[in-house]
């Protein structure tokens, strides 16, 4: 196996039951990743990036396809994979400390001393600069600061993969463009292979070095894939003035348009489906509802 192959998709479909039916959400995911490599996923709302990622994550069982993580199939959740979810789920009656140490104790509770965990659990909130703000409970910090002990706790497991569905979409710009600088940090300093998914365009091309585009489904699959060739350690400020780095925000932007108006069209000759569609989120909820109405 080559260190591009590190974490495969392969041939990956899934289907949801519905109340409605079956409803076929992904079709021929296909996408090879190589070791320490930073991905986004970027798509419509309701394009299946989320599922794409529970599925690497091992939280859903895709249909037909799987993934394949360093030469081993992936059939369930495990602390090779951490998940960083937009709402982070810290638990609230521990501290940022807390939360850490149980993640920490349960993958290395066998391996490390007491001592260990703690300087571990120290280290990992050093990294997202929590050391000042450690022993306080979630609801005693700001929604930046829980995102980052999230992050620290994902890191502090040593995942082969880190998984982030949206992480910093909640967040002030101030302080996503912050958490944004950290991630790049960390990630450059440890290597980490990282799979995250984003609506925000000038976060995918910061801060990845391929950005996977999806269509819209039912059926979604990917689009097409985007290689940023952009040097690090990578300056917000500076690249924004470069006509590589606004090269690379148009060409996802043309992607997601040109998507939007491809499945736009052909609501707008139907306005019945429109009527009744329920209020889903994305522009999907159309394509979606018009198939099972229509067949
Ligand atoms: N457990 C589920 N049961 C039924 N449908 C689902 C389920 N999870 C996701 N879906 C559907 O699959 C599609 C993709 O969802 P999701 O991955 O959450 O999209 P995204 O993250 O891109 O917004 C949507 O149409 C959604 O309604
Ligand atoms: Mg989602």
């Amino acid at each position: 196996m080559t260190t591009d192959n590190y974490l495969e998709l392969s041939q990956v479909a899934i289907t949801f039951p519905t109340p409605k039916g079956p409803f076929l959400a992904l079709q021929d995911v296909n996408l090879k990743i190589a070791k320490g490599e930073f991905i986004s996923v970027i798509g419509h709302s309701g394009c299946g990036k989320s599922t794409v990622l529970n599925i690497v994550a091992g939280l859903h069982q895709a249909t037909t396809g799987g993934v394949i993580l360093e030469g081993k199939e992936v059939t369930e959740p495990g602390p090779d994979r951490a998940v960083v979810f937009q709402n982070h789920s810290l638990l609230p009656w521990l501290t940022a400390y807390e939360n850490v140490e149980l993640a920490v104790k349960r993958v290395f509770g066998k391996k490390k001393s007491k001592q260990e965990i703690a300087q571990w659990v120290e280290h990992n909130l050093g990294l997202v600069h929590m050391e000042h703000a450690m022993h306080k409970r979630p609801h005693e910090i700001s929604g930046g600061m829980k995102q980052r002990v999230g992050i620290a706790r994902a890191l502090a497991m040593e995942p082969k993969v880190l998984l982030m569905d949206e992480p910093f979409g909640a967040l002030d710009a101030l302080t996503r463009a912050h958490m944004q600088d950290s991630l790049m940090e960390i990630q450059n300093r440890l290597n980490n292979t990282v799979i995250m998914v984003t609506h925000d365009v000038d976060e995918a091309v910061l801060l990845s070095d391929r950005i996977v585009m999806m269509n819209q489904g039912p059926g979604a699959t990917i689009g097409e894939i985007l290689k940023i060739d952009l040097p690090r350690p990578r300056d917000r400020v500076t690249l924004a003035e470069t006509p590589e780095y606004n090269h690379y925000r148009a060409a996802v932007l043309q992607f997601l348009y040109a998507k939007k108006h491809a499945s736009a069209k052909p609501a707008v000759k139907s306005e019945a489906v429109e009527e009744t569609a329920e209020p889903e989120p994305g522009l999907v909820s159309l394509e979606e509802h018009k198939k099972k109405k229509f067949g």
